[in-house]
């Protein structure tokens, strides 16, 4: 067995002030990887995300004949001469490298056996394999997880999908799938979620049309050489914006982020909550700006549900630290989506709560936390904090830790380079006077 690591965080002694350093947006990055791969001339990636998730997406490319090099700090994407098949992809940590590979796969027409790791190995693939059925891709070895040995043959598919679940994974591997093998796509979500790969689209061209709830795309449609700027990640943004808030009399300024609709409902909650937000002036068609966040005098309990849910998926984790230090019940409403994440995050989430002393309750998908609302850290846990391998709830726990009584141990920390690996250096440096 691996010996655990473990590390010590400790709380903040005074107000934390800065501009903390960001990764590039890593849903952006693997865009650009992605569709950078199909061009009929090199993609130029400008500020792409070092995240290991990122890197899993850019290693599966490389083994299916993607040229991919560094060129100072730029990294340029080439399209193969020749695509290779019936290789092995590993993806990792990563659900939207193995979702958005199964289009590029079917599109082009290519073999492949995809295998992630345990976490990976567990969430659901259906959602995804259903919808490329009709441009051909049939499933070989394994049902709705990975490992999934897979066969593409581009059937340029006219199909309209109502997807049962917003997602941005599948919205994008469908694009993947349409622009290659042709036919027509009419697509349709419950809820709006993150459009990065729709105004992507949009900027080059691509036959895309807006519809009330989704779009529609007709293929095959050539994607020509670009030069793709990737702002920060404004869900790695969310770690120190809850920072903010928490912490008595703090102010950080972060980004420039992605301010893409979809993306910023953890900032609108804590503006319900109370704190002063300042967003800077927006640029570009997927806007990108920056966000000011201080801590308002008392934290006030919120209620988030239905397209918020959806909108704020990824950030719920850190923002029930927020919630956990509010004055009063905040809820989480329709949440069922987290149990499918790198975790069941509803639950690891209501764990974390639990470790920090603070009373929640979990009934079905819906998640109350009582917040105490003084300004009294929390209690110092009896024992280190496990996040089950998952990045997201390992970073919480190391800003819950900034106002807890004294010092606490999390184990395995290094799992926050899944998406963030500068975060406990960018946690030292906004502690620094
Ligand atoms: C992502 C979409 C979301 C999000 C994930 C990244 C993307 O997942 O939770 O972290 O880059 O498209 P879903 O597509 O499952 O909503």
């Amino acid at each position: 067995m691996m010996p655990v690591t473990t590390m010590v965080l400790h709380p903040a002694c005074g107000p934390l002030r800065g501009h903390p350093d960001l990764p590039g947006d890593k849903s952006i990055s693997h865009r650009g990887l992605l569709f950078g791969a199909l061009a009929s001339s090199p993609w130029t990636l400008r500020g792409l995300s070092q995240a290991r998730d990122v890197a899993h997406t850019a290693t599966a490319l490389m083994g299916l004949g993607v040229r991919i090099v560094r060129d100072g700090s730029d990294l340029l994407v080439t399209s193969p001469d020749a695509w290779r098949s019936d290789v092995t992809l590993d993806c990792g940590n990563s659900g939207s490298t193995a979702r958005m590979l199964l289009g590029l796969l079917a599109g082009r027409g290519l073999s492949a056996r995809l295998i992630g790791d345990a976490s990976l190995s567990r969430r659901p693939m259906r959602r995804v394999l259903d919808p490329l059925a009709a441009w051909g891709l049939t499933v070989l070895e394994g049902g709705d997880n990975l490992p999934l040995s897979v066969r593409g043959v581009a059937n340029p598919a006219a199909c309209s999908v109502a997807l049962p679940i917003a997602s941005a994974q599948v919205k994008t591997a469908l694009a993947l799938a349409v622009i290659q093998a042709g036919g027509r796509l009419e697509l349709e979500e419950p809820h709006a979620s993150r459009d990065h790969t729709e105004r992507l689209l949009e900027d080059l061209g691509a036959p895309l049309r807006r519809l009330p709830r989704g779009f529609a795309l007709e293929g095959p449609w050539d994607l020509p050489g670009h030069v793709l700027d990737i702002p920060g990640d404004p869900s790695a943004a969310a770690f120190w914006g809850v920072a903010a808030a928490i912490v008595p009399g703090s102010s950080l300024v972060l980004g420039p982020v992605s301010l893409n609709p979809g993306r910023i409902g953890w900032i609108r909650v804590l503006e319900r909550m109370g704190c002063p937000v300042w967003l800077g002036t927006a640029h570009g068609h997927d806007p990108v700006g920056t966000v000011t966040i201080s801590s308002p005098a008392v934290l006030s309990p919120v209620t988030i549900a239905g397209e918020e849910v959806v909108q704020a998926l990824d950030e719920i984790p850190v923002l029930a630290v927020a919630m956990a230090r509010a004055r009063g019940i905040s809820r989480i409403l329709g949440a069922r989506e987290l149990r499918f994440k790198e975790s069941d995050r509803l639950k690891a989430v209501a764990g974390l709560l639990g470790w920090l002393g603070v009373h929640a309750e979990l009934s079905g998908d819906d998640l109350a936390i009582h917040g105490r609302g003084d300004d009294a850290p929390f209690p110092r846990p009896g024992r280190a904090f496990e996040a089950l391998g998952d990045h997201r709830l390992a970073m919480a726990a190391g800003i819950a830790s900034l106002v807890a009584a004294g010092p606490v141990t999390l184990e395995d920390p290094d799992v926050a380079a899944v998406s963030d690996p500068g975060f406990w250096a960018t946690r030292r440096a906004i502690m620094e006077p």
